[in-house]
């Protein structure tokens, strides 16, 4: 396999990266290493492959860089890149969700659509396109209500990836990530951030009552999916949960948290954070028959093993080698 991974120095895109290089797969990297977050952690991240034979790493923007020749020889497509967080897609950043979102994937696809190698496209779609869900486990049939702007940006791509299926032949498969975490986790989500106050002995914010749930998907569980979603057969515009059926409260995740660090943690509560659903839950049902695919890692087990990963980095060891895993 020759694997182009946008969003290879990301979170989801560098471990994914890791585990095809080890699998003996070429992989084409391109990140335009944004300031989301501090460019260090995604050098960090790349550093932990990036002088394995196989690896080729462009710094490029999707909506500037040649993605003819990107493309070249490329089988796979795993489309990482993107504007991430819910809380921060408000007012003026708008545009820049639309860009890395919306523009940089129909970008992409209009290439693929250039590029008849290209036997799958697959697009890191977000549970976040659900918003406030009619039922529980949601299904992919039930109807998408975003209620943050990054959500409409995450589903407004994904359409994208289903009418260039449907329309211009390109085999896409969206996977609705529900809220993924582990070692390397983006340094403003929740987990990263408990874990990092705990072992500081900082307060821990914590938005709202902490009674929302959230369908927790460990890192390694959400690589699987991608690899079997790029070579398993899939009906081309598909769209498949991929949660890891969890279903824990904010609240019971800090209480794993204390079991973990072994003693009581320092909480603060401030309000509600906007565009932040009240609860999240994926039905996996369409994922296991189409892929075979099942979560294998409880919240307890992927949990310690981020805390591991960042202790250590707190403590001055390299962010680079995953602990724990
Ligand atoms: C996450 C990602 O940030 C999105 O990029 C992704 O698309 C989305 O998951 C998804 O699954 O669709 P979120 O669920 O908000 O979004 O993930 P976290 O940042 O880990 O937050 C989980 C919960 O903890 C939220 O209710 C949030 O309000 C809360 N939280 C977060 C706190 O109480 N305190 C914090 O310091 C951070």
């Amino acid at each position: 396999m020759r694997a182009l991974i946008t969003g290879v120095a990301g979170f989801v895109g560098s471990t994914l990266a890791e585990r095809l290089l080890a699998g003996g797969a070429e992989v084409v990297g391109v990140d335009v290493l944004s300031d989301y977050y501090d460019p260090i952690r995604k050098r960090a991240n790349l550093a932990a492959f990036e002088d394995r034979a196989g690896f080729s790493f462009a710094q490029d923007d999707l909506n500037a860089v040649d993605l003819n020749s990107v493309l070249d020889g490329v089988d796979v497509v795993f489309h990482q890149a993107g504007q991430p967080g819910v809380r921060k897609s408000w007012g003026r950043d708008f545009d820049v969700y639309v860009d890395a979102n919306v523009r940089a994937t129909q970008r992409l696809l209009e290439a693929c659509v250039e590029h008849p190698t290209v036997s799958r496209v697959v697009y890191a779609s977000s549970s976040s396109v659900y918003g406030e869900a009619e039922r529980y486990p949601t299904s992919e049939d039930d109807v998408p209500r975003p209620v943050s702007p990054y959500g409409v940006t995450k589903l407004a791509a994904e359409h994208l990836c289903s009418l260039y299926a449907a329309n211009l032949g390109v085999p896409t498969v969206s996977l609705r990530y529900f809220t993924v975490y582990g070692p390397r986790q983006r340094p403003d989500m929740a987990f990263h951030r408990f874990v990092r106050a705990a072992v500081n002995d900082e307060p821990i914010t914590v938005y709202g009552s902490g009674d929302q749930i959230r369908d927790f998907t460990y890192v390694d569980d959400v690589v699987e999916a991608n690899v079997l979603a790029a070579t398993r057969p899939v009906p081309p515009g598909a769209v498949l949960n991929v949660a890891g059926g969890t279903s824990t409260s904010v609240n019971e995740v800090l209480e794993e948290l204390t079991a973990i660090v072994g003693h009581a943690l320092r909480v603060e509560r401030h309000g509600k954070a906007l565009g932040d659903v009240s609860r999240t839950g994926g039905a996996t049902d369409r994922i296991r028959d189409t892929l075979g695919w099942a979560p294998r890692v409880s919240l307890a087990e992927g949990l310690r093993a981020e805390y591991a990963f960042f202790a250590r980095e707190l403590a001055g060891g390299s962010t680079g080698e995953p602990v724990g895993r």
